[in-house]
């Protein structure tokens, strides 16, 4: 069988990517490959850490046509054949023709993933963790869950709490937020590997 092969978007400073990238090197190399990493901002931190790592880059530019922004990034997946998207801090919301394009290439399931720093349904969207801070919510957490058109309302595949600590500051919390964010990220990881989670393979057929 050949490797899952996964695509990471990213906007941001890339921790998840990173994360993501890292232990995929612990994992079987014959069951699981990084193709790439995409990025939609010139100056995201992650496309630094991309070339850090090795792991080959795109920069897809954000512009007003998202419709050709998409085109874009639907031929990558073709030419890497993409069997999963993991969104890691990738902050502009898929359109439901994109998503379809996705599904027709897995029968029907789009294959992507996104991971939310929050309890999902709370806190939906940018600012999660600033408003559950600002809050004082007495736990927050992470989810994973699978991508759809709306904001963060995919169905949701892993949710684990993490109880806030009052007298730390919002920078610690992050940190934790973050460090929880990749344990869950890799653990989705090491289930796609041990085919816990099936994967779908790519295929062109119905496109060719
Ligand atoms: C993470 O908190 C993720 O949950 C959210 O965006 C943030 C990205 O952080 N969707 P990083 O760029 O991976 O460090």
């Amino acid at each position: 069988m050949s490797p899952v092969r996964i695509a990471i978007f990213a906007s941001g400073s890339g921790s998840n990517a990173q994360a993501l990238v890292e232990k995929t090197r612990t994992l079987s190399v014959d069951k699981i490959k990084i193709e790439f990493i995409l990025c939609d901002q010139p100056q995201a931190g992650v496309l630094k850490r991309a070339e850090a790592l090795t792991v080959p880059s795109y920069l897809v530019k954000r512009t007003k046509d998202k419709a050709a922004d998409e085109k874009k990034m639907i031929r990558l997946i073709d030419e890497h054949k993409i069997d999963w998207i993991l969104l890691a801090g990738y902050m502009r919301l898929l359109s439901a023709d994109f998503l379809k394009e996705l599904a027709d290439r897995h029968f029907g399931h789009a294959q992507t993933v996104n991971i939310h720093p929050s309890l999902l349904p709370a806190f939906p969207g940018s600012g999660a963790l600033q408003k559950a801070f600002a809050e004082k919510v007495v736990q927050t957490g992470v989810t994973l869950h699978l991508v759809d058109e709306g904001m963060d309302t995919g169905a949701i595949l892993t949710q684990v709490p993490l109880p806030l600590n009052f007298s730390e500051s919002y920078e610690v919390l992050e940190q934790r937020v973050h460090q929880l964010e990749h344990q869950v990220y890799g653990d989705f990881l090491a289930k796609l590997v041990r085919q816990e989670v099936a994967t779908i393979p790519y295929t062109r057929s119905i496109h060719a």
